[in-house]
């Protein structure tokens, strides 16, 4: 696709782009906004270069353009500004955010469509972000493993993440009920209409339906397929490069590499809708 309004440089073949040509502190015009939501569902995620440090309501106003605010379940964020989450890791953080492959608040009936992250600290060396495409996992997956796959649910918990996580951060948790719920193993992706694996070694706990050491080995077979390196991109960041990525078709691993260093940023999710799988059958008689 030709871009007119924004400069696209292609990461790798599977995911990840880098835009230059936009001010992120300036509302978009309609134009320039459409490219880059066009490279936004192509490449799964998109790295504004070039930027300035946002307000929370310059970032806040651009998440809006791509729908309502999700709100974290559990973490720590902005006083007075709960949609935005306040990534921040130090000398004394007993954990760092993302530390590990995920699919962001998978947990969710609803989970967020996508994640815009700006980092204003970072370390000295270090503090990469990770993200694999799940299009590219699913697409290298046989025939009938699709097939198998398509046919199961699976559970994605957060009690065994979230309970206590942030008691660092003065977050106080005591009688907080977190979400649980489950989605199917292959979505379909509600703009693209292409299909993506659906499963995290955070938030999956299991696959219904299958005796338990069947689920265990299922999901561990599919947790070790989604992170090989063919689907991924690394994003080293520069101060204030804004992230965002597409959660309905994408997972990621922040680096916590860089201990004792600060990295610190802030991030806004949007809300998405409750994942699907169309059978093949009905999505190609939908493009006939
Ligand atoms: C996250 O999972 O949202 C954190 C990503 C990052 O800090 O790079």
């Amino acid at each position: 696709m030709a871009y007119r309004h924004i400069d696209v440089r292609t990461l790798t073949p599977a995911v990840g782009a880098e835009i230059r040509g936009v001010d992120l502190r300036e509302p978009l015009p309609d134009e320039v906004f459409g490219e880059v939501r066009s490279a936004f569902l192509r490449h799964q995620v998109v790295f504004f270069k070039e930027q300035e440090a946002l307000t929370p309501d310059q970032q806040v106003a651009f998440a809006r353009r791509f729908g309502g605010l999700h709100l974290h379940p559990a973490a720590p964020h902005l006083e007075g500004r709960p949609e935005i989450f306040v990534i921040h890791t130090h000398k004394d953080s007993k954990i760092a955010n993302g530390n590990g492959w995920h699919t962001d608040v998978s947990c969710d009936d609803e989970p967020p469509l996508g994640t815009m992250l700006q980092l204003h600290k970072l370390p000295g060396q270090g503090g990469d972000t990770l993200f694999a495409s799940m299009y590219a996992a699913w697409d290298a997956l046989s025939a009938p493993m699709q097939a198998f796959l398509e046919t199961l649910t699976a559970r994605h918990e957060s009690e065994h993440i979230y309970r206590g996580r942030y008691s660092d951060r003065n977050v106080d948790d005591t009688g907080k009920v977190y979400p649980e719920t489950s989605h199917p193993v292959c979505r379909t992706h509600p703009e693209t209409g292409r299909r993506a694996l659906y499963v995290n070694r955070a938030f999956t706990t299991r696959i219904e339906g299958l005796g338990v050491a069947e689920s265990k080995a299922l999901l561990n077979f599919l947790f070790e397929h989604v992170e090989q390196e063919r689907f991924q991109v690394r994003f080293k960041w520069e101060v204030n490069d804004m992230a965002f990525w597409d959660n309905r078709c994408l997972q990621h691993h922040a680096m916590w590499d860089y201990w004792p260093e600060e990295r610190k940023g802030h991030r806004v999710t949007i809300q998405g809708d409750r994942p699907y799988l169309v059978p093949l059958e009905a999505a190609a008689a939908a493009a006939e």
